[in-house]
């Protein structure tokens, strides 16, 4: 799978951390050891610390994006209105790359923590600063406590841990968890995820252990939904129908789940409906699979018009690793070229857009090239990512396309931080 050109994500989501507590890097291991100790240090890097500008040879006061006392928005919207095509289209893998011309860094938008943080997601690392996280049993067998406080607790332990992690360098704030897909088959390898066969206790599952992950206490019910502060992000996957992994011939990458409406709307959709309506999850991820013929990824009916439209998300929806490769090279959809599939999942997942930007440019951009999942990031004035997607390296777009722009503020933390969702 060397060389897939996995795409993706819809969106550049941008998180200013902030001040305060943060600044004060924690620096080294307290311990008076001896000497030999390695120092063990914090790389925790808040995006706007003039330090960091100063050695990039910038001055911080002329990028209003770092000025605190501007709306988030108003933020978000001058950092993106900064970058070129090419620059947006760098930072929408699970890899942001960042652009240092205008002083952001990179972000890795991949972490993951299914029942605790885990250093499955490049975004995480454990090590003798932070050699392990608390691992909670897995989710099968904690659903099966049918208590809903408990998968809420479980959340918040897991949230807390995570900004600890976060605040030394070791851990993302975008979590790609929990997987709340509807187990139809014993047979299934995933189930011990997930939270079982029933759609209404997986939805409440998912409901509960999001608020755990993503509510700061006090703030649950923020009126504005789009500046609700986060925790962290979470994320319901994998959307949908999508419980197959390799059977008689048929896996994950080629499986076309042939499914009634009825059974999409009661037991597929049901609990994605209770993830984003009941705990205002920040981001949803699209899966490999197809539903009646067409690749998930691409079905603007089951994005754009379901997650967007009726249940109002209030994030970024994100391919899984590799999705859009596995739309051309396994589905094998309307022929696509990589240019076509990676317009068609864009144009699916779209709903809103607050600029058009400059059209196709020549035929610089293109060529997506392959590498895992990325998709958006931003930390601390830097960004986070989301699911899988896509490594863009030069992306080549074709003539009819057109890169629209929104920028959404979909929370902040402590009232200091936020991730804003930009879609191209
Ligand atoms: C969790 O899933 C595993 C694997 O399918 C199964 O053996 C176990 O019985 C399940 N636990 C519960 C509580 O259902
Ligand atoms: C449910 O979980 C909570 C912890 O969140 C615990 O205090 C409570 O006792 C549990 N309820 C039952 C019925 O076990
Ligand atoms: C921080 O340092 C650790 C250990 O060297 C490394 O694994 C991790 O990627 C670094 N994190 C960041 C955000 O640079």
């Amino acid at each position: 799978m060397a060389t897939k050109i996995s795409f993706l994500s819809f969106f550049l989501a941008f998180l200013f951390v902030s001040t305060a507590a943060r600044d004060v890097p924690f620096d080294e291991s307290p311990s008076p050891s001896p000497s030999s100790t390695p120092k063990i240090k914090s790389n925790f890097t808040y995006v706007c610390d003039p330090s960091r500008f100063d050695d990039l040879g910038l001055d911080i006061t002329t990028f209003s994006y770092c000025d605190t006392s501007l709306p988030f928005t108003v933020r978000a919207k001058d950092l993106v209105d900064q970058m070129t095509l090419s620059e947006k289209v760098r930072q929408i893998g699970d890899l942001a790359y960042g652009v240092p011309r205008i002083g952001l860094p990179k972000y890795e938008w991949w972490s993951e923590a299914l029942h605790g943080v885990s250093d499955v997601g490049p975004g995480t690392h454990f090590d003798e600063l932070i050699p392990g996280a608390t691992s909670f049993p897995t989710v099968n067998l904690t659903a099966a406590s049918f208590n809903e406080s408990l998968w809420k607790n479980i959340g918040q332990v897991v949230s807390t841990e995570a900004r600890a992690m976060y605040n030394l360098g070791r851990a993302g704030l975008t979590y790609w968890s929990p997987n709340i897909n509807v187990v139809r088959d014993p047979r299934w390898g995933r189930i011990t995820e997930t939270p079982g066969e029933d759609p209404y206790t997986v939805g409440s599952y998912a409901a509960n252990y999001v608020r755990g992950l993503q509510d700061v206490e006090g703030q649950e019910n923020t009126k504005d939904l789009n500046s609700r502060p986060l925790k962290v992000s979470a994320c319901c996957k994998h959307y949908a129908a999508y419980d197959v992994d390799n059977w008689l011939r048929v896996d994950r990458y080629h499986f076309d789940a042939r499914v009634t409406e009825q059974d999409m709307l009661e037991t597929f959709l049901r609990p994605f409906e209770m993830c984003v309506k009941d705990g205002d999850v920040s981001s949803v991820m699209c899966s490999y699979n197809r539903v009646n013929g067409i690749p998930t990824c691409a079905d603007p009916k089951l994005l754009k018009d379901t997650i967007r439209g009726e249940w109002d998300l209030h994030g970024y929806i994100v391919s899984d690793c590799d999705s859009i490769e596995v739309l051309m090279d396994g589905a094998k959809w309307l022929d696509d070229t990589h240019e076509d599939a990676v317009a068609q999942v864009l144009k699916a997942g779209q709903l809103r857009s607050l600029a058009t930007l400059e059209g196709p440019t020549s035929s610089s951009m293109a060529q997506l090239s392959t590498q895992h999942c990325r998709d958006l990031t931003f930390e601390d004035g830097a960004y986070r990512p989301s699911c899988p997607a896509v490594l863009v390296n030069d992306m080549s777009c074709n003539d009819e396309f057109e890169f629209e722009v929104e920028v959404q503020n979909v929370g902040s933390k402590d009232g200091n931080e936020v991730v804003m969702v930009l879609r191209i």
